[in-house]
């Protein structure tokens, strides 16, 4: 691991929010007096009625609790649009860059609030009240944002399902936390190519009687089946109503929204996020840590299908009173320029993207850099997975031309917005560390029984003391939320993640240590792969691990068990792959399938995918012990016939 260090460049320190010497100070304060700290954080939002408890937690395992600001009363969209349509009627608020170049639109916090609020009435008019969830099927268009903000200003808990999941997953998501109104579009454009979002849906509800209302944003205006009495076009519905709705006065730990995430286990599960203490977190998260500046255009590439896109498209930003970039389209349609060909075109100043997406990039040649001014960027971000030092250096000097510095933010679905990351002006930065935690955020790194370990070392990540932003609960099912996060290491939260600290203290994440893999920068489960594949007619057994993969960060990898009789074909093998994109959707796509007549598993029948996955890394000289197994002999099988040779 490269241990060159780049230190604060002189241009960023001459302006930035916070130096070294101040973000020290500001961390020790914030661990050693939360109360005090978050209390005067939480100043930075509109409250109707001021809180007078800070902090209300526990990670006791008997006890889990998580309160913030438990008194207060506030509304999410109020903060994100009304402030800011009174005191910067005329700012922009979301540039929208289409799918086509030619395709973009401005929205004034003054639109917004109109928007989002006409938006609010049409969920009304459709039975929508306080309490309720609301699934969005949506792509990167501003209705998403109107949409979100609009179940924000009536006390709608939203959950969004990422466009790019199957009907079955999305109607999964859907029955999770049981939606009456589903919101989509009648097609999705990414890459010249139409996304059928409607079509998906009336897949995903038809077995759904729960599902009353389904409104759809016209998008491409294709010709989409509407089903009379439970499909509207929004268009539609918008003409009959106002743009004047109240924002509701919400408790600070109202929930806000639910977002479905992959574990180790099982089927996906409702992560729950809360009002208040959220939106104090990802607003001063967004600002310190991409050192926003009043006036700067500020563009992030996730999907809002995604937290990165809650936190920092819509929420963050949007309660900073800034101007938020949404992109429809993706990194290399037309060309492989278009990330740079955006940033000219609007004269970004904060780029935050995946590393995935600059792997894929840097493949593509510097040309089709340097043929772009990229001038106006200041502050560049990566987010999602770890980021090799090569793609950072090509970042940094490539994209960044040196003059950038680069945020690598870790965080997680679950931890609400970011917990380590640099401070632009505060941190000298390693390619590939995600360096020091936020304020309020106390990591720790622990041994297999929970021992915490101190000074340089390697194990994994826990996080001792809670902060505003975390999730609460998992939707209707507590003890699985206590099960997951806080039983592993007792009073701990465990991120699932491994991690090294190094003798300056630095922070480097080096995956995931669980079931869980990291499919450029998306998060999949091994299960739910496994239990796609095994619904197969022709798939007696499954065990999916991932495997380094060059630009997907992790590849999947499928050891698949045919049932007797069973041919192992390359007919078969794309069956395979075509059904588990039909189960969960195009992300959860096989990259090798191995057929293998047996698993190697232990005489009780454990599968060892220790063993599996050294197989899939193509480094089995050191397989350990294997002595234990049922059928040692199935391991030179395994060997023999792998997929990924190097
Ligand atoms: C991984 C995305 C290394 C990590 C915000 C985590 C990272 C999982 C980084 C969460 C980073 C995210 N460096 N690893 N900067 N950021 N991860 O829930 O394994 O989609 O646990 O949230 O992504 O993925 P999720």
């Amino acid at each position: 691991m490269s241990e060159n260090v780049f230190p604060v460049p002189p241009q960023i320190a001459a302006n930035a929010l916070v130096d070294q010497a101040k973000y020290e100070e500001m961390y020790a304060r914030s661990v050693s007096d939360p109360n005090g700290f978050w209390g005067e954080q939480a100043g930075r939002l509109d409250w109707i009625k001021p809180f007078t408890k800070v902090k209300h937690t526990s990670f006791d395992p008997h006890n889990v609790s998580i309160k913030w600001f438990e008194d207060g009363e506030l509304n999410v969209s109020a903060n994100c649009v009304d402030r800011h349509a009174a005191a910067t009627p005329d700012k922009v608020a979301i540039i929208w860059e289409g799918d086509d170049p030619g395709d973009s639109k401005k929205i004034t916090y003054a639109e917004l609030k109109d928007e989002v609020s006409r938006f609010a009435n049409v969920l009304k008019a459709h039975g929508v009240k306080k309490g309720d969830r609301v699934t969005l099927y949506l792509p990167m268009i501003p209705e998403a944002a109107y949409a979100m903000l609009a179940c924000a200003r009536i006390g709608a808990v939203h959950s969004i399902v990422f466009g790019g999941f199957s009907p079955d997953s999305l109607g999964a998501r859907i029955e999770g936390c049981a939606s009456a109104v589903v919101i989509t579009a009648d097609e999705g454009l990414r890459g010249g190519r139409k996304v059928p979002l409607k079509a998906n849906v009336d897949a995903a509800v038809a077995k759904l009687p729960v599902v009353t209302s389904v409104l759809v944003v016209r998008r491409t205006g294709g010709a989409v089946a509407m089903t009379e009495g439970r499909d509207h076009y929004y268009d539609v519905e918008a003409a009959k109503v106002s743009t004047d709705c109240p924002p509701l006065a919400m408790n600070a730990e109202d929930p806000l929204f639910i977002l479905f995430t992959s574990g180790s286990t099982g089927q996906p599960k409702g992560v729950l996020h809360t009002t208040g203490g959220y939106l104090v977190y990802a607003s001063l998260t967004h600002q310190y840590v991409f050192d926003y500046h009043p006036g700067e255009i500020y563009w992030c590439t996730a999907d809002v299908g995604w937290v990165t896109g809650h936190s920092y498209i819509v929420y963050g930003p949007l309660a900073n009173g800034a101007t938020t970039l949404m992109f429809e389209g993706i990194p290399t349609y037309p060309t492989a320029s278009r990330f740079w060909d955006v940033v000219d075109k609007h004269q970004v100043n904060i780029f935050y993207t995946a590393p995935t997406a600059i792997r894929s990039l840097m493949g593509a040649g510097e040309a089709l850099v340097q043929k772009t001014s990229r001038k106006s960027l200041r502050i560049l971000g990566s987010v999602g997975e770890p980021i090799n030092p090569e793609a950072w250096m090509w970042y940094h000097n490539v994209v960044g031309e040196g003059r950038c510095p680069i945020v690598d933010t870790w965080w997680q679905t679950e931890t609400g917005g970011i917990l380590i990351t640099p401070l632009p002006g505060a941190t000298a930065l390693k390619p590939g560390s995600a360096t020091r935690p936020f304020f309020g955020v106390q990591p720790a790194i622990v041994d297999a029984e929970g021992k915490i370990l101190e000074g340089a070392t390697e194990g994994n990540l826990v996080i001792t003391d809670a902060w505003p932003g975390m999730m609460r609960t998992v939707f209707g099912d507590h003890e699985r939320f206590v099960q997951t996060y806080f039983s592993a290491y007792k009073g701990m939260y465990f991120t699932g993640d491994g991690c090294r600290r190094d003798a300056d203290g630095y922070y480097w994440i080096t995956g995931r240590v669980d079931d869980v893999i990291n499919v450029s920068g998306h998060r999949m489960g091994t299960a739910e792969v496994e239990s796609a594949l095994v619904a197969h007619p022709k798939v007696a057994e499954a065990a999916v691990v991932g495997y380094p993969h060059d630009l997907k960060g992790q590849g999947i990898y499928a050891y698949v068990t045919l049932m007797t009789g069973e041919e192992p074909t390359e007919v078969l093998r794309k069956e395979l792959v075509a059904w588990v994109r039909k189960e969960i959707g195009p992300i959860a796509s096989p990259d090798l399938i191995q057929f293998s007549p047996g698993l190697p598993k232990t005489r009780s029948g454990k599968i060892m995918r220790r063993i599996l996955r050294k197989i899939a890394e193509d480094s089995f000289d050191s397989l350990g012990d294997t002595s234990t197994l049922a059928d040692p002999t199935v391991v030179d099988d395994l060997i023999e016939h792998r997929q990924n040779r190097h």
